[in-house]
């Protein structure tokens, strides 16, 4: 069931909803459009061409044993920027997040309509193989899940399920993994002692290393810093800034403050619904919709 509220659709959206044809012009040039919170861009809706998107999700709803936790969500990621989900506690975020890998197929009683589109096609068609659209949409968990192996075995453990065998392949892979990680240079003289040795973030950075190791194209990350100190915070923040030349990242995360400084987009969601997306800066600076500017602003949340 989809709520009786209009959501943002390609029809009514206002100028930072993102899908497709907005007419004019631009209807005949790939991409998508949102507002960059020019007021000049909002008087021609889609004016503004910022990238184009790898994944995109257009009237998605989701029930958990009948209880709907996403209401008609309409959102779109370009390729190789950050966006960022925020909202309070219980709106949806990583509810929507592990739709886009379909980490929500191994909840019981979950019922999903709409389309979720990873390159165009849509990832819950029956023939989608599920293993292979979780390594190119890969996925860093709110808590550091390092296996109880050495420090390489995590790292290499992913390509060797996907076949490489050969050991200085291997080898390559997961130095170049640290090395994008941002974690060689603390681990290169102990990679074969235990992972579980490590410091929360730099355990945190080896899964993100994990998750690189496959070779992905999406990085879902659900709150990955939530368990860490300031310090190790920036050091997966600026890791970011620099994973967005090769990968695409979607991040949940309650801090606010660091959604406005890695993301280039973001969506805020509440009660199962994505309320407003559009750039980061124009979302936190000038947002539409009154519940935006109540959340940001600590009225309520
Ligand atoms: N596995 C599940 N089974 C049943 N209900 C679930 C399940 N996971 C989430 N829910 C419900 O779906 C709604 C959205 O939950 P979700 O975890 O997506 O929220 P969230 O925005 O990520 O919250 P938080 O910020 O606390 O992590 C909540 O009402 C939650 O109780
Ligand atoms: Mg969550």
């Amino acid at each position: 069931m989809s709520s009786n509220k209009p959501n943002m659709t390609p029809e009514n959206a206002s100028p930072q909803y993102i899908p497709g044809s907005a007419g004019g012009e631009n209807e005949k040039k790939p991409g998508v459009r949102i507002s960059s919170g020019n007021r000049a861009d909002n008087s021609t809706p889609g004016s503004k061409i910022l990238g184009e998107p790898i994944m995109e999700v257009r009237g998605l709803n989701l029930s958990y044993s009948g209880k709907q936790a996403l209401k008609n969500i309409n959102i779109a990621f370009l390729k190789n920027r950050i966006t960022a989900l925020i909202g309070p506690s219980g709106c949806g975020k990583s509810t929507l997040l592990r739709c886009l890998n379909r980490m929500n197929d191994l909840v019981d009683g979950v019922e999903i309509t709409g389309e979720t589109l990873f390159g165009g096609r849509n990832i819950y068609q029956p023939f989608i193989h599920v293993s292979e659209l979780r390594k190119t949409v890969g996925m860093v968990f709110q808590k550091s899940n390092p296996f109880p192996k050495s420090i390489f075995e995590n790292v290499a453990y992913g390509p060797r399920i996907h076949g490489v065998k050969n050991q200085s392949d291997l080898g390559g892979l997961v130095e170049r993994s640290l090395k994008a990680a941002a974690l060689w240079e603390e681990v290169r003289d102990r990679l074969h002692d235990s992972a579980l040795g490590l410091s929360g973030g730099q355990q945190q950075r080896l899964c993100i290393a994990r998750a690189l190791a496959v070779e992905p194209e999406v990085l879902l990350m659900d709150e990955p810093c939530s368990a860490l100190d300031p310090i190790a915070t920036a050091k997966i923040e600026d890791l970011m800034g620099d994973l967005k030349d090769k990968y695409t990242i979607i991040i949940v995360t309650h801090n606010m403050q660091q959604a406005a400084r890695v993301s280039d987009f973001t969506g805020f969601m509440l009660m199962g619904e994505l309320v407003e997306f559009g750039v980061t800066t124009k979302l936190f600076q000038n947002p539409d919709d009154k519940r935006t500017i109540d959340y940001i602003t600590g009225r309520f949340g």
